[in-house]
């Protein structure tokens, strides 16, 4: 996407191969930084203190930790001890782990002394499809949202929750790439962009990239969504996931479930746009069985901001001793979600649905 007229990802190699750059989503929007990444630690720390994050980015991220930590020591045991740390940076985006065994399954099979060129290839190859995936997520959600359009004859008022942009992918984004592509294709358009607390991702990803896109929107605090719809005022929500479960759950940055219920209640749709690496086929039910990360105190207890010398701070916002609980993500169960947009077209939240679309997970 563009930044200031010139093409970027969020992700890309340099140094010959031997480190990757990313943009330090921490600073944004006030600060746009790019940041070196060469080795395992540094890809580690920088999944686990956001520096990059959103479920496709973070998979891509850790392929290519993997490769840098095999430049280093390509025995079995590195390996796998590069594989536990990379995991435990972020558990909840499954798209980490899925990463992780496709890069792993590929280069156990080779002598010590190649498997750090083909993790790298493999990490290349996972940050281009993710790319190809989330432009077919574009495509195919542009189909509904011109239906949605043509329905109503007026300018389309979607919510979105977080950021599920092409900052939280390598590019085009999940939520926000069928957003893109109507944008694109001329139909008329406006985002309620909720702030997220507590680590405001709407605040300032969301509604930075759209600006940088020039998408009409308007940051909301997490709480308006509900009266919006009770106004009339959401044509449909979209949002993306960080897992989903072969049944339908989806787990996504927490208040999702939230708009989910106002949604329902509303008889607004609620969407979920998802590339195929954030389906867990190994679970079902979403709620019992996705492990949901907690996070640092602080994140609720401090919000992050620019001060008028135009200076990053943190200021504290509840009294010195009050404790919180900071739980990253929730579950919104299949029966709230209108549908699935995936790289392979549309389908209903359920077994039967996803099947239908990748039938090589029957079993
Ligand atoms: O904690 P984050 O910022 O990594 O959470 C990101 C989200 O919840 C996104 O909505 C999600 O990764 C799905 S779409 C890319």
């Amino acid at each position: 996407m563009n930044i200031g007229g010139q093409a970027f990802r969020t992700i890309w190699p340099c140094d010959a191969g031997n480190s990757i750059q990313v943009i330090d989503q921490r600073l944004l929007p006030h600060r746009f930084e790019i940041t070196t990444l060469a080795t395992l630690d540094a890809v580690a720390s920088a999944i686990h203190d956001m520096t990059v994050r959103g479920a496709p980015l973070i998979g891509a991220t850790a392929a290519y930790g993997l490769a840098l930590a095999l430049q280093q020591d390509a025995s079995d045991r590195a390996l796998q001890q590069a594989v536990n740390t990379l995991q435990a940076a972020r558990p909840t985006a499954v798209n980490l782990r899925w990463a992780l065994q496709r890069v792993s399954q590929q280069v156990l099979a080779l002598q010590p002394a190649q498997r750090a060129a083909s993790a790298w290839q493999a990490a290349q190859q996972i940050a281009d499809e993710d790319v190809a995936i989330n432009h077919a997520i574009g495509q195919h959600g542009l189909a509904l949202l011109r239906q949605r359009w043509q329905a109503l004859q007026r300018p389309l008022q979607i919510l979105t929750h977080c950021n599920a942009g092409w900052l939280a992918t390598v590019d085009w984004g999940t939520a926000l790439a069928p957003v893109y592509a109507a944008f694109d294709a001329g139909i008329p358009l406006h985002v309620w962009v909720d702030e997220t607390r507590p680590r405001n991702q709407g605040a300032s990803l969301t509604a930075w990239e759209l600006g940088q896109h020039g998408v009409a929107h308007t940051l909301i605090a997490d709480n308006l969504g509900g009266h919006l719809m009770q106004h009339g005022q959401v044509d449909l929500v979209i949002v993306g996931s960080d897992r989903t479960t072969r049944c339908g759950d989806v787990c996504n940055k927490i208040g999702t479930y939230l708009k989910a219920l106002a949604a329902h209640d509303n008889d607004v749709p609620f969407y979920v746009a998802l590339p195929s690496p954030t389906i867990d086929w190994h679970i079902r039910d979403g709620l019992a069985e996705i492990p949901i990360e907690q996070r640092t105190a602080d994140e609720v207890l401090y919000v992050q901001g620019k001060n008028p010398q135009g200076q990053l701070q943190q200021v504290r916002i509840a009294p010195d001793n009050t404790p919180a609980l900071n739980l990253g993500f929730d579950v919104t169960p299949a029966r709230l979600v209108s549908g699935l947009i995936t790289e392979r077209g549309m389908c209903a939240a359920s077994e039967a649905g996803l099947l239908q679309l990748f039938p090589e997970h029957a079993s």
